[in-house]
C-alpha cells in the first residue's frame, strides 16, 4: 500500500474538471482561471471511458495526455480517475447480461450513468483492462498525485437482482454460514415456511408478496456493499501493483442522500479516505448535517486528515428545489469541513456544462464566467486556504463520540418495526444536532472502533449490537465515560434476532433497566415527562417525548431521572442513569423534544467536562479545534448570522488580525475565523 501522506504540507483546493466536454482552447482558459482562483488539484477522467475506449479494445489517450501535462505544467496536481464509473454504450450491446436488473426484474439500459451489475465478470474484466492501460500510461507521470477508483460506488447501481448476482450472493452466504443449516438458522427460516433445502433456491430478495425476511434483507444489504467493495479492491490492487507509490481512494457519500454502503468496511481499504457531501435543502439545519457527515468521515479516517472530494459551489440540480448558496456560504461550508479534518477542499465541478443532465448544476466557473459572485468567493476561499496551509496534517480534537452504524440503519428502517415513524438517521441527527448546539465536537465512530478514551459516548438507536460492542461500551462507562444509549438499541444480534430477557437487550445489565414492551406514540402524539425521583436534570421534567415510549422498570441502583407522566407508558422510566465504575450509563426511552435534548446534553457536557468554545459562545456559532504539537487552530464559524465577539487569543488567519480576551475578534455575521495559537504564547 502506498504510504506517503497526501497531500502533504498544504491544504489543496480544486475539484472535478471534465475537459472532454470542451475543446482544447477551453483548457488553456480553464488553467488560467484556475490559477486566479488558487486551484491546486483537479480530478480528471471520471466519466471519460467512452472517449478513452471509443470502440472495444481501441484506446485514445491523446486528449488525456494533454490535460495531465498541462495541469502538471501549471502546478495543479492530478487526481486521476480510473474512468470505470460509466461504461460506454457499446458495453451494454456486447454484454447485455451485465446491465443491472431491479427488484421487479426489469433490466435497465444505458443512457444515464453507472449502468452495470456489480457482480458482472464482464464488467470486471473490461474495467481492469482500462485501468491497466491507464496505470501503465500515467503511473510515472510527475503530475499524478492520487488514483480515484470509479466514482461514488453504488450511487445508482447499488443493487442488482440478476441471476449472476444471485450466484454471487450465494457464494457470499456460503463464506459467511458455511452450509445451509447455518443459513437457515441465521435467517430464522422455520418462520413462514421459508426453510431452504437446496442452495439454488436461495435468491436475492426480489419483489415478493408481503414482508420479506428481515435477516435475509440485512444480509443482502451487507452483500451489496461487499460486492461493490470487491470490485473496488480489484482495481485498487492492480493500481498498487503497477504504481506502488501513488495513493488510491474512492469518493464516499457519507450523508443524507445515500446510505447504501457500509463504509466501516470500506475505510480500511483506502490509502486516504475521501468524501462527497451535498447539502439537503429539505433538511432542517442543513449545515449540521454537513458537520455530521464530516465528523463521521473523520471517524472513518481514524482521526487522520481526509479529502473532501466534492461539494457544490452553489446549487445542485437533483433536488426538487435547488437553492443557490447565500453569499459567504461557500466559505462557511468549506471551512466546516476543514475544521473537521479535511485537508483537501474539492468541488463538483470546475466549469458548468452546457449539455447533459447536469447543465443546471452550479460550478466554480458558471455559465456567466469569471465575473460572477461564485467565482469571486472561490478566489477569496483559495487565498484563505493558502494562508491556512500549516493546518494540513493536524488533527481535530474531540472528547465526545457518536456511534453511527449502517447495519443498524438498514435494520431499523426496514418494514414491520414497532413504528415506521422512527427513522434511524432522524434519531442520530437529533442527538448530533443537540451536541452541535452545545458546542461539543464529536467523532462519528463505528461500533467496532476503539470506543475508549472518550468522555461522552452517545449511541442513538444502535439496534444491531455484537457481544464485542456491548462489552466495549460497558468498558467505556466503567473507565469514566458518560455513555448514553437510546431506545431500540441493543435489541437484536448481528443476525437480526431479538435478544431475550427484556429491552434494550445487549445493554440491560449495563443500564440497569428492563423494558417489557415497546409502546410507540401515534403520529403527532407526545408523552410528558415527569420527575422520576432523581433531581439530577430538573429541566427535563415537563418536557416531552415523541415517536416512542416503553413500558418497564429500572433495577435497584438505577436512578430514574425522568419518567413518563402520561401516554401509554405512564409510570415507566423515560430517562435513567446508572453509576458504573467512574462513569455512568444513561438510557433515554423516547425521542426527546429539542428543548429536552438541549437540557440533557447541557448536563452531560458538564458531567463529561467538555470544552465548548467559550462560556458565552452564541448558539449557532460553531467552534472546532485542530491541533498539532503545540499549535492550535480554532475554527469559529457563524451559522446564525448574528456575528460574535470571540475572546480567544491568537492570530486570525482569515482577517490576518491578532485577537485576545482584551481585544476580542469581531466576527462578522456569517463570518469565518481560523485563530492560530501556540501553547505558551498568546496568553494560552
Ligand atoms: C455527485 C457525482 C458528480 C456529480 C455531482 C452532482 O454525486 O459524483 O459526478 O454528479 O454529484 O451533484
Amino acid at each position: 500500500m502506498a504510504t506517503s501522506r497526501w497531500p502533504g504540507d498544504r491544504l489543496l483546493f480544486g475539484g472535478d474538471l471534465n475537459p472532454e466536454q470542451w475543446g482544447p482552447e477551453t483548457l488553456e482558459q480553464d488553467i488560467e482561471a484556475m490559477q486566479v482562483a488558487g486551484f491546486t488539484f483537479a480530478t480528471v477522467g471520471v466519466f471519460g471511458w467512452a472517449l478513452l475506449e471509443p470502440r472495444p479494445g481501441t484506446y485514445e489517450f491523446a486528449w488525456l495526455d494533454r490535460v495531465v501535462d498541462r495541469l502538471h505544467a501549471a502546478g495543479i496536481v492530478v487526481d486521476l480517475a480510473t474512468a470505470t464509473a460509466s461504461p460506454p454504450p457499446w458495453f451494454g450491446r456486447l454484454h447485455p447480461e451485465a446491465m443491472p436488473v431491479d427488484r421487479q426484474g426489469l433490466r435497465l439500459s444505458h443512457g444515464s450513468r453507472q449502468t452495470w451489475c456489480p457482480s458482472s465478470p464482464d464488467y470486471r474484466r473490461r474495467a481492469l483492462q482500462l485501468v491497466e492501460r491507464l496505470a501503465d500510461r500515467y503511473g510515472d507521470h510527475p503530475g499524478l498525485a492520487l488514483w480515484h477508483v470509479g466514482n461514488e460506488f453504488g450511487c445508482h447501481n447499488l443493487m442488482c437482482f440478476c441471476d449472476r448476482s444471485a450466484e454471487h450472493f450465494r457464494q457470499w452466504l456460503r463464506d459467511r454460514y458455511v452450509d445451509l443449516e447455518g443459513l437457515n438458522e441465521a435467517w430464522g427460516t422455520t418462520f413462514w415456511s421459508q426453510r431452504y433445502g437446496e442452495w439454488v433456491d436461495v435468491l436475492p430478495p426480489r419483489a415478493t408478496t408481503a414482508i420479506p425476511n428481515p435477516s435475509a434483507e440485512l444480509d443482502w444489504r451487507r452483500f451489496c456493499s461487499d460486492a461493490h467493495l470487491e470490485h473496488y479492491l480489484a482495481e485498487r490492487d492492480l493500481l498498487h501493483r503497477i504504481c506502488p507509490d501513488t495513493p488510491v481512494t474512492t469518493n464516499f457519500m457519507v450523508g443524507f442522500s445515500f446510505t447504501g454502503l457500509d463504509y466501516h468496511r470500506w475505510a480500511p481499504e483506502q490509502d486516504i479516505v475521501s468524501n462527497d457531501h451535498y447539502l439537503g435543502h429539505h433538511l432542517p439545519h442543513a449545515h449540521t448535517e454537513l458537520a455530521m457527515s464530516a465528523d463521521i468521515t473523520r471517524g472513518l479516517a481514524g482521526g487522520e486528515p481526509w479529502i473532501l472530494m466534492e461539494h457544490s459551489p452553489s446549487a445542485v440540480n437533483w433536488q426538487p428545489v435547488n437553492l443557490a448558496k447565500e453569499p459567504g456560504q461557500m466559505a462557511r461550508d468549506a471551512m466546516s469541513h476543514v475544521a473537521r479534518g479535511a485537508d483537501v477542499v474539492g468541488y463538483f465541478q470546475w466549469r458548468a456544462s452546457t449539455a447533459g443532465a447536469e447543465k443546471y448544476h452550479s460550478a466554480m466557473l458558471g455559465h456567466a464566467g469569471t465575473g460572477s459572485r461564485v467565482f469571486a468567493e472561490a478566489t477569496e476561499l483559495g487565498a484563505v486556504l493558502r494562508r491556512c496551509a500549516p493546518v494540513a496534517g493536524s488533527r481535530t480534537e474531540a472528547k465526545a463520540a457518536l456511534v453511527y452504524d449502517w447495519p443498524s440503519l438498514w435494520s431499523t428502517d426496514a418494514e414491520a418495526t414497532p413504528t415506521q415513524e422512527h427513522r434511524y438517521t432522524d434519531e442520530v441527527r437529533a442527538w448530533y444536532d443537540a451536541l452541535w448546539r452545545a458546542g461539543a465536537t464529536c467523532d462519528g465512530v463505528g461500533p467496532e472502533d476503539d470506543l475508549s478514551g472518550y468522555s461522552l459516548l452517545v449511541l442513538p438507536s444502535l439496534h444491531v449490537v455484537s457481544e464485542r460492542t456491548a462489552a466495549a461500551v460497558a468498558a467505556a462507562a466503567q473507565a469514566g465515560a458518560q455513555v448514553v444509549i437510546t431506545y431500540f438499541s441493543g435489541t437484536v444480534d448481528e443476525r437480526d434476532h431479538i435478544r431475550l430477557g427484556g429491552y434494550p437487550g445487549a445493554f440491560t445489565d449495563l443500564l440497569g433497566v428492563r423494558m417489557e414492551e415497546f409502546a410507540p406514540l401515534w403520529v403527532g402524539q407526545v408523552a410528558t415527562l415527569g420527575t422520576g425521583g432523581s433531581p439530577r436534570v430538573p429541566a427535563l421534567h415537563d418536557e416531552t417525548g415523541r415517536i416512542w415510549t416503553e413500558r418497564g422498570h429500572a433495577e435497584t441502583g438505577t436512578e430514574v431521572v425522568a419518567s413518563f407522566a402520561d401516554g401509554p407508558s405512564t409510570g415507566s422510566p423515560a430517562v435513567t442513569r446508572r453509576q458504573t465504575g467512574s462513569g455512568a450509563a444513561w438510557y433515554v426511552a423516547t425521542r426527546l423534544s429539542e428543548r429536552g435534548l438541549d437540557a440533557l446534553v447541557a448536563h452531560l457536557v458538564g458531567e463529561a467536562d467538555l470544552d465548548t468554545g467559550w462560556p458565552e459562545r452564541p448558539v449557532g456559532v460553531d467552534v472546532v479545534r485542530r491541533r498539532s504539537g503545540q499549535q492550535t487552530w480554532t475554527f469559529v464559524i457563524d451559522h446564525a448570522g448574528a456575528g460574535a465577539r470571540v475572546p480567544l487569543a491568537g492570530t486570525d488567519l482569515v482577517s490576518e488580525r491578532h485577537c485576545g480576551p482584551t481585544e476580542p475578534l469581531a466576527l462578522a455575521p456569517g463570518g469565518v475565523a481560523v485563530i492560530h495559537s501556540v501553547t505558551g504564547r498568546n496568553g494560552e
